[in-house]
């Protein structure tokens, strides 16, 4: 984040994950066998039915949390609430919505935080534990290794349609599931493969996140863009130029780490980049076990779930996409 740029970071010897790498969370170990995972996350509705939009803000919250390699523990409300325009039974379904979830996740509600605002916002600040040898950054990959995706993409498209009211009641109870559905069943199945690498999709899209996995180190990642699981609506919408504005930012900010991105078709890159609400994880995992990974994750209802790229000796800090 460039307001950080300048500030003094904290170095410690028991931060395992800090502000540097751009990672899901802060990892901070308190024993040799235990670490304690923070993240925080809210933002304003991105479906009109308030229950659901908890639900999905609090799986958003948790994403991170799981993304590391972990589970949540306690989570923490954060409202900013238009207490004298909006009927108080918005702010109550929204958080029965948040806390179903954290039940679902198996994590407590302990507390929260609400001020006034001028706009609805809702989210959580979610801890978590890990075992600290155990813990996931985005930046393990090693080359050879295959890169699976667990969601299909395109929400952001479609959470723009439906701003403008040019989404079915179908597609948003379809998107709506996605993106409340937790990310703790890829993690359930963690300690059964070789994962050396872990992020989750959200706002800077499936190529921005992506990109975060090979900064800086001496290794290419291929996208295989025609594998991507794409949401088939999204891709429509996107032909009809119903984009979000984030795309656009979040193309410039990666142009520069793209090879072969001339060759792709303008709407399938867009969708590449589109920021992502609650989105899938994207899991490094060793060659010989991305296949049965990924029937794991199909078997457990992630039918989505794909192989999408490889990590390869090739220009360092590339995606090359073909
Ligand atoms: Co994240
Ligand atoms: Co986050
Ligand atoms: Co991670």
């Amino acid at each position: 984040m460039k307001a950080l740029c300048g500030l003094d970071l904290p170095v410690h010897a028991d931060l395992l994950v800090g502000l540097e790498t751009s990672d899901d969370a802060g990892v901070y170990r308190l024993r040799d066998d235990l670490a304690i995972i923070q993240t925080v996350d809210f933002f304003t509705p991105v479906v009109d039915d308030p229950y659901s939009f908890g639900q999905i803000a609090a799986a958003n919250a948790m994403s991170d949390i799981y993304a590391m390699g972990g589970r949540p523990l306690t989570a923490m409300n954060i409202i900013c609430f238009p207490v004298k325009t909006m009927d108080i039974s918005v702010l109550q379904e929204t958080l029965r919505g948040g806390l179903d979830k954290i039940k679902e996740a198996g994590a407590l509600l302990v507390g929260g935080h609400s001020v006034e605002d001028s706009e609805f916002k809702y989210g959580l600040s979610v801890t978590g534990i890990i075992h600290p040898d155990k813990v996931l950054t985005n930046r393990g990959a090693k080359p050879g290794d295959l890169l699976v995706i667990t969601k299909p993409i395109g929400t952001g498209i479609i959470n723009t349609a439906i701003k403008g009211n040019m989404a079915d009641d179908k597609l948003i109870r379809e998107v709506t599931r996605m993106m409340s559905t937790l990310n703790s069943g890829p993690v359930e199945e963690f300690d059964n493969f070789r994962i050396s690498a872990c992020t989750d999709v959200t706002g800077f899209g499936l190529l921005g996140h992506a990109c975060e996995m090979i900064d800086g180190q001496d290794m290419a990642l291929r996208i295989y863009p025609g594998k991507v699981p794409i949401i088939s609506e999204a891709l429509k919408l996107a032909r009809m130029g119903i984009v979000p504005g984030g795309t656009f930012r979040n193309r410039e900010f990666r142009k520069e780490y793209l090879i072969g991105a001339d060759k792709i078709d303008n709407v399938l890159m867009d969708i590449l980049f589109d920021p992502q609400t609650s989105g899938g994880l994207i899991i490094a995992v060793k060659r010989d076990e991305a296949k049965g990974l990924v029937s794991r994750l199909i078997e457990k209802g992630l039918a989505a779930s794909s192989i999408i790229g490889e990590f390869i000796e090739g220009p360092a800090g590339k995606i090359i996409l073909k």
